[in-house]
């Protein structure tokens, strides 16, 4: 159904343009309706979801049990704020802890939400039990890091597009380059470092999975200096990578564990950060908050979005049809011109048009995928990200392969 029956996708496009700001460019669509792997524009035309709102609908667009607890839980309370405690929270709490092994969890919202509330964690353990003198705290990044649009998270930024007129930047954070532990502990010797945060696989700046062996490295090194790691798995954790962190893939638990996105099933923002009691015990109240973290809908949601990953098996099905994915996109690499690359795990996958970054092909691509009913975005100039809802099954996984396949190769031929 549409909301706005009496408006195409064209008047819809002109509103947005007119009269919202122009910080997205948006593939020209216009959806109004969602089930499952499958969205719908407003002339009713039906498209497979290969974004999956940035990894944020793992569970599918609108899923009953998700949007069943909104529903009961918002017309029960949805919002005390934390000056009262709430009959949902330490249940939601609970629940999270258990799943996944922290002493404690700190409900907030959106994914830089999440990762701010990690670096103070950070910097107070720092100041409290590392004992590094006041101000002089360092977070370290790696190049190519995506966590967000808060004037902190882009102070951490390489990409001119994110940071560039929008200093002065936060100062205490340094990058060094990802996937290289010998620049990791060159680094780490300094006392004053409090933390390194990572994303176990960079998802914006182009799936970029890091060697084997890598994160169990920074687990190590970490350790060896005293130095907290932070695991930004906001893009790659509840599943999407075919486990239920990336980081179960290796030796390699974090002491900081930053969710978000498919927390909450994209159907309300939800994010959190996990650790021990070392860590998390250094905040006392009055230091942070948010006036909608840890609200009685928000943990009604989560817990729910969580409930569809474990009982749906979600992680074990990511793995299984990401294998499948990778195996078809190989074939298109070796068999055109055009894809020069295929990488990912589970179903956070990518592949690089051989073309140069800057070139329009990818963008171009995407369009021509839209029109043969599946819709992803580039990221990167040359680089598509293909990051289906995980509760595709194998046979709607093989007719996206077969969009995917006819589109480069009419493509290709063009
Ligand atoms: C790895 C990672 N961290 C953090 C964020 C920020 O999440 P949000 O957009 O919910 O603030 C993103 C968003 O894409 C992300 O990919």
């Amino acid at each position: 159904m549409n909301t706005n029956a009496t408006l195409s996708s064209a008047d819809l496009m002109a509103l947005e343009d007119a009269h919202g700001a122009h910080n997205y460019h948006p593939l020209p669509v216009v959806l109004d309706r969602g089930e499952g792997v499958h969205v719908w524009d407003v002339e009713g035309k039906k498209y497979f979801d290969f974004l999956s709102a940035y990894s944020a609908v793992n569970q599918g667009h609108c899923h009953p049990h998700i949007v069943g607890a909104l529903q009961r839980q918002s017309q029960r309370l949805t919002l005390t704020s934390r000056a009262f405690c709430n009959s949902n929270l330490g249940p939601f709490e609970k629940f999270m802890t258990d799943l996944f092994g922290y002493d404690k969890v700190l409900p907030m919202n959106s994914g830089v939400e999440g990762g701010e509330t990690s670096n103070k964690l950070a910097r107070k353990w720092g100041y409290q039990k590392k004992g590094i003198p006041e101000n002089k705290a360092r977070i370290l990044f790696a190049h190519g890091n995506f966590w967000g649009r808060t004037l902190a998270a882009i102070s951490s930024s390489d990409d001119p597009l994110s940071y560039k007129d929008f200093g002065p930047y936060m100062p205490g954070y340094d990058l060094i380059p990802y996937n290289d532990l010998d620049a990791l502990e060159r680094e780490l010797k300094d006392p004053n470092v409090c933390a390194f945060m990572v994303e176990p696989i960079q998802g914006e700046a182009g799936v970029v999975v890091p060697d084997e062996g890598y994160l169990a490295g920074v687990r190590r090194l970490c350790t060896k200096y005293n130095v907290l790691f932070i695991a930004d798995e906001v893009q790659t954790g509840i599943a999407r990578t075919g486990r239920l962190l990336a980081t179960d893939y290796e030796d390699a638990r974090p002491d900081l564990l930053v969710l978000g996105k498919a927390l909450s099933g994209g159907v309300f923002p939800v994010s959190a950060v996990l650790a021990d009691n070392e860590v998390m015990m250094c905040l006392k109240p009055g230091e942070h908050g948010s006036t909608f973290g840890g609200n009685p809908l928000a943990c009604a949601v989560a817990q729910a979005a969580l409930e569809v990953v474990i009982d749906e098996e979600l992680a074990a099905n990511a793995n299984k049809l990401g294998m499948r994915f990778r195996e078809a996109m190989q074939e298109l690499v070796e068999s055109t011109e055009l894809v020069s690359a295929v990488r990912g795990k589970g179903l956070l996958n990518a592949i690089v048009i051989n073309d140069k970054p800057d070139s329009s092909t990818a963008w171009d691509l995407c369009v021509a995928l839209k029109d043969n009913g599946l819709l992803a975005k580039p990221t990167h100039g040359n680089i598509i990200r293909f990051a289906p809802p995980l509760v595709m099954t194998a046979a709607q996984l093989e007719d996206c392969i077969a969009i995917i396949a006819k589109t480069v190769r009419e493509f290709a031929k063009a």
